[in-house]
Parts: structure tokens; C-alpha cells; sequence
């Protein structure tokens, strides 16, 4: 079958079309209705169905390669390296379940997860899994009040952390972070379970705090029977920025992220059982719970865990990987291979590669002279791929098991089997034709894998992802974007407030309420810019209450380290702005919107645009003087 067959009949004839794909997982019942949109926008998938994430990452290929490689935990920062086959993941995981059993975690309850790029997360990932727990996975560089807040959103019942991270060969804090988020948050988890890698001194807190090691001596024999769950029952939540300050939590299924990721693993990715997939994201984004744990091992592959730097010992560093572990597949961001690239040549040529057969790269625009770098120094497709953490598997891409068609700069491709992509004109609502700029937005259903809803707050998802479109009931991705007279489509920047950091996405709202609580800030803009390493920085325009405290360039200085400290401590290094200028107004509109978009076109040295509602032009005046200096 050709691709634009394969497509039109997931568009035309879904039910067909994925009862076909939900034979790649395994079904301990099997499912009634294939897919239920009575109740649109909200989905159900293979209702009626029961399976388990962890049987189908773990289990079921125990019992067919059980001494195959399955995780491959490598870190450069404890020089640190360990293969655990399907019988010792499954070993791992199965003492990891029978503690959480013991401290008293059950089905449906919510297990947070905060912690560095260690085998024990997957493990911990994959217990919750199995018996039917709820992992909320948060990015390690998040801090304390990021924390609290999806604390508080998600109530834990247990939390699963570590001493420590560590970050080009210096230890980073998490459990005194952990302690602190804790303390804010009006929710208190019962149990912490703590992975102690003896690289900072952690104080437990009795009858709250279990050291791992121990607990896992206790359990060294532990089979935690798999609990069978409704296809439609949650699986995790994991929080991501929008336009408001309070991160959403997005709410994934079971049954229909299984297939949805064993579907993409054959089709887009091409990974067969037995080779090794890389890929260098971090569990605390949605490309790290989709391509490095739950997919690869869907599809019976080896995957790479990474700890580290991509430059450190040396950029070779993940050439090597490559090379030792014979990747077949390799999954970045154009912003490490941004990086990658300012690296001696000789590094990547010392090592053979000719295991890997294809790229990809996501989370961010993938810019031409990136891409034909890299194209031609590995001599392999660089595919890219567009999706968001609301929609867990490509959205835009090129089905390469399927499809031989070229691809086109600047795009990433087409629309995956599934997805039924429109441009739509965001005051009309109607679909806009070729090359017109408009909203591209999903018509409902969206297919297996993709969110279910905003936990907790079914209005909240409604409202945000289906209500901005008149007389259409459609799904925005909040990106702009066109497609051409051939059908390849083009993505255009964000819609809405959120920006876009060496492919970390960010809200400029959380950003703006951490700079706002400093007792010295009144009022504060933060917009994203161009950069050419990250894509995007985030840069802030702050009124301070006291002049004087702005009025020299010392101090000016000083008050912005203080408010990149305010945000490293409170959100994580990962939201501290490039630059916090000193202003004595903001540009509004008469009503008192922040004119975001005119500050950032001043930031890009590009023209302010339309200012017919600005309140007060003079405003921009201290932008640019702002950034003169
Ligand atoms: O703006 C788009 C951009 O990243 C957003 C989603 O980010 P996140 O939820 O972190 O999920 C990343 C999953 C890969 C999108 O709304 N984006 C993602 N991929 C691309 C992209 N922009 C351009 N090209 C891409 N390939």
C-alpha cells in the first residue's frame, strides 16, 4: 500500500484502520468499539480492551528475547555504564513495582517522578506502568516552585527522587529542591522513595523518606503480577506550558498510546526488535516518555539512556555511543546538532557509523544549514518531525517506512496516518487553501495516543484546545503554518505565548509571575528571540518599584542577577532569561495588554508592527533604549 492510500483510509476508515495497527501490541482482552466519539471533543480508544504498557514494553519480549540488551544507561558524569537485557529490566522493574506496592501505592494513584537520567526512572516509569499507577514525570531542571505547582496538580501519593543530578562533571541538587517544593505545596505526598548515587549528603525525613538501595534487597525476588488495564484508563500526566502561568496537565490513555507508539515505530521510525535506538531527550519531556522509554521498547529495541553533556569528554561523545552500540536509529534536536556541530570534524570521522540508517530530529524548527551539515556528514535521511507533548507522536513528518517521497526544506513533511490536518483561518474558521498562512489545527477525533484531556479539568481542555475557531469544532496546535500546492506543510512560530528554548518549550507567563515576585519588580514582559544556537531566548523587560536600584549600570547589574536568581531558584536554570532589561513603562494597549509581539520585533531589530491600540508609543522608546544600552 502506498502512502497516500494508507493515509486516506486512517481519515476515511479509522475503525479498519487502527484495529489493523492494535495488532502490533498484545491484548489480555480484546477491545469492543474500536473508537468512541459520542462525546466529542473527548475520545475513547479500543474500548473495552485490557493491556499494560509495561507487559508490552517488558514482559512480552521477555518471553520472546529475554538476553536481548534492553536499556543501556550511560552516563558521562559518573563514568558510568550498564546494559540491562529484557530479563533484568524486567527483574528491575518488578522490584521497583513491589515497593511502591509496599508503600502503599495502588491503581489510579499518582506517583511523581522527579529525577536525573538514571535507569531507576525508567524503572520507576515502568512499575507505575504495571500496576496501574500514574506517573507525572518532572524535568529535573525544573526547581522548587515548578515542583509545588505540579505537586499540588497532581497529588502524588508517593514521590521518587534522588540525591542528586550532575551537569558537565558537578553534582546538581535535587533532594534539598524536592524538600523545599514539598514544603510549599499544600499537598503532602506520604511516601518519598530516594535513589541515593552518594554524590551530595541527603538527610531523610523519617517516616516519610525510603532509601531505594535498601528496599531493594527486601525485594530482590518480587513478581508484581501486571494489572490488566481498560484501554481508556490513564496512564500519566505530564505538565507542559500554555498561555496562562499554571502548567496543564496532559493526560495520556493506555491502550491507545500503546498503539499509537508501536504504529509510529514501524512506520516513522523503522525500528525492528533487536537494534539499538538513541535518543537524546530527557524523560522530562514528551520526546523522552515517547522515544527513549515506552516506544523502542514497544517495538523490542535496545534503548539509550543518556546522562551528560553532547560535548563532554569530548564532542565525539555521542558518535561514540554510535559506534559501540551500533545505533540503527538516532532521535535529537536541532539544537544539539547546532552545538555538534561547532565540533571538530575529526571527531564524528573517527568512528564508524555506518550502523545508522536514519535521523531524526523534533522539538524545534529545523533550520537548512543544520540540516544539510549534518545530512552530509552522516550520509544518512534527516527526517524532522513535528508534534507537541498534547499529541505524543508526530503530527507532521515523513513516513519512512511507507513513503519514499523527498523532502523539502523547511518542512517537516506531511500529515501522519491519523491526524486530519487542517490550515484554518482563525477569524473565519474556514480552511484556508495552498499557501495561505493560517492555524493549523486537527479536525476530531484525534487519534490513539494523543491527550485525553487536561487532568482534572475536562473544561480547561475544551476550552483551551477546541474553542478558538468559529462554527468548527477542531483541535489547535496554537502554531501557525501553510502548506504548499504538493501537500508538504510549513510551520510558521507559536500562536499563542509560548516560546521555545534549544527545543525546551516554555511559557512566558510562568517566567514573567517567578520575575514579578521579586520584591523589587513591579511589572514585567518576557518574549522569546531569535538565537541562533537555541532557536529561541527568552529575554525580560522588568519596571522596577525603586529607581535608584536601576539607575547606574551597577546596579542595573546587580538587580538582574537577582532576578536570574529568582527564576533558577524558583522554575529551574532552564527558565532564566538571556537578559532582564530595566524599563520605566511597557508597551500596552489601551486596554492593558502587554504588546509582546512589538517588543520582540524591536528585540529582532525588526519593525514594531501594528500599533493602533498601543497606549502609549513612547513606551517602545524605552525598549530600544533598553536594549542600546
Ligand atoms: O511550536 C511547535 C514546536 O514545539 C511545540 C511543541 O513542543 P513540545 O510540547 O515540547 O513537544 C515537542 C515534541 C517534539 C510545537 O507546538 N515544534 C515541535 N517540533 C517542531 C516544532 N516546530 C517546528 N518544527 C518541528 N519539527
Amino acid at each position: 500500500m502506498n502512502y497516500a492510500e494508507f493515509y486516506r483510509q486512517s481519515i476515511t476508515d479509522p475503525e479498519t484502520f487502527w484495529k489493523e495497527q492494535a495488532s502490533r501490541i498484545d491484548w489480555h482482552q480484546p477491545f469492543g468499539k474500536v473508537r468512541d466519539y459520542s462525546n466529542p471533543p473527548f475520545a475513547k480508544w479500543f474500548v473495552g480492551g485490557k493491556t499494560n504498557l509495561c507487559h508490552n514494553a517488558v514482559d512480552r519480549w521477555v518471553a520472546s528475547q529475554p538476553d536481548a540488551a534492553a536499556l543501556i544507561a550511560i552516563s558521562t558524569e559518573t563514568e558510568t555504564e550498564k546494559t540491562y537485557t529484557f530479563r533484568e529490566l524486567h527483574a528491575e522493574v518488578n522490584r521497583m513495582a513491589a515497593i511502591m506496592l509496599s508503600l502503599g501505592v495502588t491503581r489510579g494513584d499518582r506517583v511523581l517522578i522527579y529525577m536525573p537520567m538514571i535507569a531507576e526512572a525508567v524503572f520507576a516509569m515502568l512499575a507505575c506502568a504495571r500496576i496501574g499507577a500514574i506517573h507525572s514525570v518532572v524535568f529535573g531542571g525544573f526547581a522548587s516552585n515548578s515542583l509545588a505547582t505540579r505537586i499540588d496538580d497532581a497529588t502524588p501519593k508517593l514521590i521518587v527522587s534522588a540525591d542528586a543530578g550532575s551537569r558537565g562533571g558537578k553534582a546538581i541538587a535535587y533532594k534539598p529542591l524536592l524538600d523545599e517544593a514539598i514544603e510549599l505545596a499544600g499537598h503532602k505526598p506520604q511516601r518519598v522513595l530516594l535513589v541515593d548515587r552518594k554524590l551530595m549528603p541527603m538527610n531523610l525525613v523519617a517516616g516519610r523518606d525510603t532509601d531505594y538501595a535498601s528496599e531493594r534487597e527486601r525485594y530482590l525476588d518480587a513478581q508484581v503480577p501486571v494489572v490488566w488495564l481498560e484501554s481508556n484508563e490513564p496512564s500519566y500526566i505530564l505538565y507542559t506550558s500554555g498561555t496562562t502561568g499554571k502548567p496543564k496537565g496532559v493526560q495520556r490513555d493506555v491502550g491507545g498510546y500503546a498503539v499509537a507508539l508501536a504504529a509510529s515505530m514501524r512506520h516513522i521510525y523503522c525500528g525492528k526488535p533487536g537494534e539499538t535506538y538513541f535518543c537524546t531527550s530527557d524523560i522530562g519531556w514528551v520526546v523522552g516518555h515517547s522515544y527513549i522509554v515506552y516506544g523502542p521498547l514497544i517495538a523490542g529495541m535496545a534503548t539509550i539512556m543518556y546522562e551528560g553533556l553532547p560535548t563532554r569528554p569530548d564532542g565525539g561523545v555521542w558518535w561514540s555511543i554510535v559506534d559501540k552500540y551500533k545505533v540503527s536509529r538516532m532521535f535529537s534536536s536541532p539544537t544539539a546538532i547546532r552545538v555538534l556541530k561547532k565540533q571538530p570534524p575529526e571527531l564524528m570521522r573517527k568512528y564508524d557509523l555506518s550502523s545508522l540508517q536514519a535521523l531524526y530530529l523534533a522539538g524545534e524548527p529545523l533550520d537548512e544549514p543544520t540540516s544539510a551539515w549534518i545530512a552530509g556528514a552522516l550520509g544518512v535521511p534527516i527526517i524532522d518531525n513535528y508534534w507537541q507533548t498534547e499529541t505524543g507522536w508526530p503530527i507532521l513528518s515523513i513516513a519512512r517506512g511507507l513513503d519514499q517521497r523527498a523532502t523539502r526544506l523547511g518542512s517537516p513533511g506531511v500529515p501522519m496516518y491519523g491526524y486530519n490536518v487542517k490550515i484554518i483561518n482563525e477569524s473565519t474558521g474556514e480552511e484556508c487553501g495552498a499557501s495561505q498562512k493560517g492555524v493549523l489545527a486537527i479536525e476530531g477525533p484525534l487519534p490513539p495516543g494523543c491527550m485525553q484531556t487536561i487532568y482534572g479539568d475536562d473544561e480547561r481542555f475544551v476550552k483551551t484546545y477546541w474553542s478558538n475557531f468559529p462554527q468548527r469544532l477542531a483541535y489547535s496546535t496554537f502554531d501557525w503554518g501553510i502548506r504548499d500546492a504538493d501537500g508538504y506543510y510549513f510551520i510558521l512560530g507559536r500562536t499563542d505565548d509560548v516560546i521555545n528554548v534549544a527545543g525546551h518549550r516554555l511559557g512566558t507567563r510562568e517566567i514573567e509571575e517567578s520575575i514579578a515576585s521579586h520584591p523589587n519588580i513591579a511589572e514585567v514582559a518576557v518574549v522569546g528571540i531569535a538565537d541562533q544556537l537555541k532557536g529561541q531566548i527568552a529575554v525580560a523587560f522588568a519596571i522596577p518599584k525603586n529607581v535608584d536600584a536601576a539607575e547606574t549600570p551597577e546596579s542595573r547589574k546587580a538587580l538582574e542577577a537577582e532576578v536570574m536568581a529568582t527564576v533558577d531558584h524558583q522554575l529551574g536554570a532552564v527558565a532564566r532569561p538571556a537578559r532582564v532589561y530595566f524599563v520605566g513603562q511597557l508597551p500596552k494597549t489601551r486596554s492593558g495588554k502587554l504588546l509582546r509581539r512589538s517588543i520582540q520585533a524591536l528585540c529582532e531589530g525588526r519593525d514594531a508592527g501594528d500599533l493602533t491600540t498601543i497606549e502609549d508609543p513612547q513606551s517602545l522608546q524605552q525598549i530600544r533604549q533598553a536594549l542600546a544600552g
